[in-house]
């Protein structure tokens, strides 16, 4: 029951990227990122800073979307926003921006959970790409999430497993660190652990029971061996790192690809989803597909772009609600800790 010539602008800014798009009837025109670099000589985000660069950049991108688009912002017909969850600072910076600019436009505001924009960015129109069915599995893995999520309808999601402690985005972050690596650390060791061996060392998988992960035993793991290892051999993570990196990478993956066994085969689901920065990765995009033949599962990789924080699953959301007329009064304020 698609609606002709609906144009949605979405907006996104729960943690350090501030980013806009602007979706045709479910077809990306536009989706403009602009990383916040100034975090890396940190080791990770600073919220203060990641407002204030939010609010530096909001205009500038919001602009470039709508340029890109080629259309006019009279031309729109909602603002989808994200509301939560991420970081309090940055949120209201988007938020703020949308409830003005769809007061201004005098159209209507439409709000979008982070993590369920990050499930229905399969929905994002796409030549030569098969959209889930219902119901289906989605794993998000992210900085800040860990989910197994069963998605029985668009907005009907209920996670069956997260994380207890850290996320796994985290785990790569922090073992990165440990490895004196840059940050984020992912987009690396995914690239170093593509020309290591992922058997040369191992660490022991958490015990967790049922559906839930856990990630902080690893990263301690991880410490305590590198530091026993640099105290025989002051080199041992430059004379080793893509091995150490690839080692890392095995056991993040076995975690993962365990936990998505067992929820299907508690849910009967084989249809499965990915989606989060980590779902960028290499091993974990080739683990998925492997487990078609293995698993008899079928699988949903998203693009590259619409993996790691992007406004274009924002604009997907809004898209689907407004054909549901789910709007938000201007009176809707930010949640950081805003659930599925
Ligand atoms: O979804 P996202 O962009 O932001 C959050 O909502 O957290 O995810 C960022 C996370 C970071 O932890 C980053 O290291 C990780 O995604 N990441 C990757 C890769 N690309 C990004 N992790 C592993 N392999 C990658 N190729
Ligand atoms: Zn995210």
């Amino acid at each position: 029951m698609a609606l002709e010539n609906i144009y949605i602008l979405g907006i996104e800014s729960s943690c350090d990227d501030t980013a806009a798009s602007v979706i045709h009837n479910g077809n990306v025109l536009s989706n403009v990122v602009a990383n916040q670099k100034i975090h890396e000589a940190y080791g990770g985000v600073v919220p203060e800073l990641a407002s204030r660069a939010h609010q530096q950049n909001i205009v500038p991108v919001v602009d470039q979307a709508i340029k890109i688009a080629n259309i006019n912002k009279k031309d729109l017909h909602a603002v989808a926003f994200t509301r939560g969850p991420g970081l309090m600072g940055s949120l209201l910076v988007g938020t703020s921006f949308a409830k003005s600019l769809a007061y201004g436009l005098d159209i209507p505001l439409i709000e979008v959970n982070h993590m369920q924009a990050h499930i229905l960015a399969h929905f994002i129109n796409e030549a030569d790409y098969n959209k889930p069915p219902f119901p289906f599995l989605a794993m998000t893995i992210s900085g800040g999430h860990t989910q197994i999520v069963k998605v029985s309808d668009y907005f009907k999601m209920d996670v069956i497993g997260e994380t207890i402690d850290d996320a796994v985005g985290e785990a790569y972050d922090k073992s990165g660190k440990i490895l004196g690596l840059g940050y984020p650390a992912g987009p690396e060791i995914d690239k170093r652990a593509k020309l290591g061996n992922p058997k040369a060392y191992k660490f022991t998988k958490p015990k967790v029971d049922g559906l839930d992960f856990s990630f902080s035993g690893l990263k301690t793991a991880i410490l305590y061996f590198i530091q026993n290892e640099t105290k025989r051999n002051p080199n041992f993570i430059e004379e080793n790192l893509n091995d150490i990196c690839a080692s890392i990478q095995y056991t993040i993956i076995g975690i993962l690809i365990d936990k998505l066994k067992l929820a299907s085969k508690q849910t009967g689901i084989k249809h499965i989803a990915i989606g989060g920065g980590v779902s960028a990765n290499s091993g974990i995009r080739q683990a998925l597909k492997d487990g078609e033949q293995k698993f008899g599962w079928t699988t949903y990789i998203p693009k590259f772009e619409y993996t790691t924080d992007n406004a274009a699953m924002i604009a997907i959301v809004g898209y689907l609600k407004y054909l549901n007329n789910d709007f938000v009064k201007n009176e809707v304020t930010a949640s950081a800790r805003l659930k599925i």
